[in-house]
């Protein structure tokens, strides 16, 4: 494995944590090998000290055995290059063949780009140059986001790596693929009768899909200030959790199926553009407030961020889904930082029964919600009506839950993707139809952002649930955005 960022923060805070749990729990083979590029000098013990380091700091588990962290720290070494320029690349052929001879390695490689986006491109091109992409095994790239930043630049970056991987060889990474309960999804629905039979515009009254954080923008504004939500959020992991709440079963449960199924969900999808966007779609930034207690800043505030700055922290959207499946039923989005908890989870309204029986002054039956909880919490939540016992006839709605990581820990995210990655299964990574798509979906409401300026942007408290606009999006249509705290 070759990672490029390789002393980088998402190395150090993800990467390593990942690669050691996979190690202890044996799901790494042990003719394993990292090197890590960067611009700096450092030996390969000044380089295994920031990986212990990383795992003291960042790992669910920590190191017992000093002879087991020292056969998996082992397996580190570090190459200084210029990754923009082509001279370092032969000595990083050299370093990655002297790897697979010492451990016995059938040249498979996996590189793995935590870099700057703008290297991604650069980077795939001079691997290809370099003769890294020549060997006996297998090779595969990783990529993180952003994937583009519209779909013109996404279509650049695209035909740049795909001079030197073919399509199968390249794993997008969308980290919210690797969360569990976003994988359970499908088994939730296509493992259980009870759910799959109603889960459609017959039964269904509306979605909703929160991801809510109350970090702000922390030490990446010269990023997230010309990203914005749409694109950092709304892109790719909300309309990923959207194509796996909304596609059809796949034929089997393999990758290119059910890629073919989510990427008929983008197809389906309606595009908002012009005066649909102000009807449908919502930006709004956070002003100064109180979250858990502590005063914190407004946006415009915020290091670096310039004081006139009109980026948009938070996003709300009402979406539909033009097939039989779906016709006609509401998806609402939200995504914002700053705001009151930290909360992933999608909510599956379902519709009234045609006669409230129960109906009196005391009932007022509440509708059956579906809420499957990504993070922090994982689980499931069913409420539905029941008699209060002890009553005549009086109706409370209860709740019955599952949680998901309460026995077990979880793996992290970053863990069941390299895993995945290292197995060959793509099915948890974005294939570029589907990176494109969701591209083309976001880009005109993004144009139509740009265009009317800063009359579009709304305004919510730091540690409240959003603008009032957000609400109204649901209100109009006689629901309410279920509160996951
Ligand atoms: C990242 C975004 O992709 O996801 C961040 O760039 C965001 O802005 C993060 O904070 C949220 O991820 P998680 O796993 O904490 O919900």
């Amino acid at each position: 494995m070759v990672i490029f960022g390789g002393a980088g923060d998402l190395a150090r805070r993800k990467l390593f944590p990942a690669l050691y749990s996979l190690h202890r729990n044996q799901l790494i083979d042990q003719r394993f090998s990292v090197l890590g590029v960067g611009r700096s000098e450092r030996s390969a013990d000044e380089y295994r000290e920031i990986v212990r380091d990383s795992i003291n700091r960042y790992a669910r588990v920590d190191v017992e055995d000093e002879e087991e962290w020292s056969s998996f720290v082992e397996k580190f070494d570090f190459v200084s290059l210029d990754v923009k320029t082509p001279a370092g690349y032969q000595r990083l052929r050299e370093a990655v063949e002297e790897r697979e001879r010492r451990y016995t390695i059938p040249g498979n490689r996996l590189f793995y780009l935590a870099v700057a986006p703008e290297l991604f491109g650069p980077v795939a091109a001079r691997l290809k140059e370099g003769g890294l992409t020549e060997s006996d095994g297998w090779k595969r790239l990783l990529i993180e986001k952003p994937f583009g930043r519209d779909y013109p630049s996404a279509e650049d970056l695209q035909a740049q790596i795909a001079g030197s991987f073919k399509e199968e060889e390249i794993y997008r990474i969308d980290h919210y693929l690797g969360k569990e309960m976003v994988q359970n999804i499908e088994v939730i629905r296509f493992a259980n009768t009870l759910f799959e039979n109603m889960w459609n515009n017959r039964y269904i009254s509306n979605v909703q899909i929160t991801a809510s954080e109350t970090v702000g923008v922390e030490d990446r504004a010269s990023y997230y200030d010309r990203a914005g939500a749409l694109r950092d959020m709304v892109q790719n992991h909300i309309l990923q959790i959207l194509m796996m709440v909304a596609m059809e079963p796949p034929s089997r449960l393999k990758p290119e199926a059910i890629h073919d199924e989510k990427v008929k969900v983008l197809r389906s999808l309606r595009r908002w553009r012009g005066d649909d966007v102000k009807r449908y779609m919502v930006r709004g930034q956070y002003t100064g407030g109180y979250l858990q207690e502590k005063e914190v800043p407004a946006y415009r505030d915020e290091e670096n961020v310039p004081a006139d700055s009109d980026n948009e922290t938070f996003v709300a959207g009402k979406l539909y889904i033009d097939n039989f499946r779906w016709s006609g039923v509401p998806f609402y989005i939200r995504t914002g930082k700053r705001m009151e908890e930290k909360a992933t989870e999608v909510v599956i309204q379902f519709k009234d029964v045609p006669k409230n029986l129960y109906f009196n002054k005391t009932n007022d039956l509440g509708p059956n919600l579906l809420v499957i909880k990504i993070n922090p919490e994982e689980g499931l939540s069913l409420q539905i009506n029941a008699k209060k016992p002890g009553t005549d006839n009086e109706v409370v709605p209860i709740v019955m839950d599952f949680c998901n990581n309460c026995q077990e820990e979880s793996p992290e995210a970053y863990e069941s993707l390299i895993h995945d990655a290292l197995e060959g299964d793509r099915t948890f990574f974005t294939r570029w139809d589907e990176v494109s798509l969701a591209w083309k979906f976001v880009d005109p409401i993004r144009q139509a952002w740009d265009q009317e300026g800063a009359d579009t942007l709304t305004f919510y408290e730091a540690g409240s649930n959003g603008p009032k606009e957000a609400d109204a999006l649901l209100i109009q249509d006689g629901f309410r955005w279920h509160s996951p705290y």
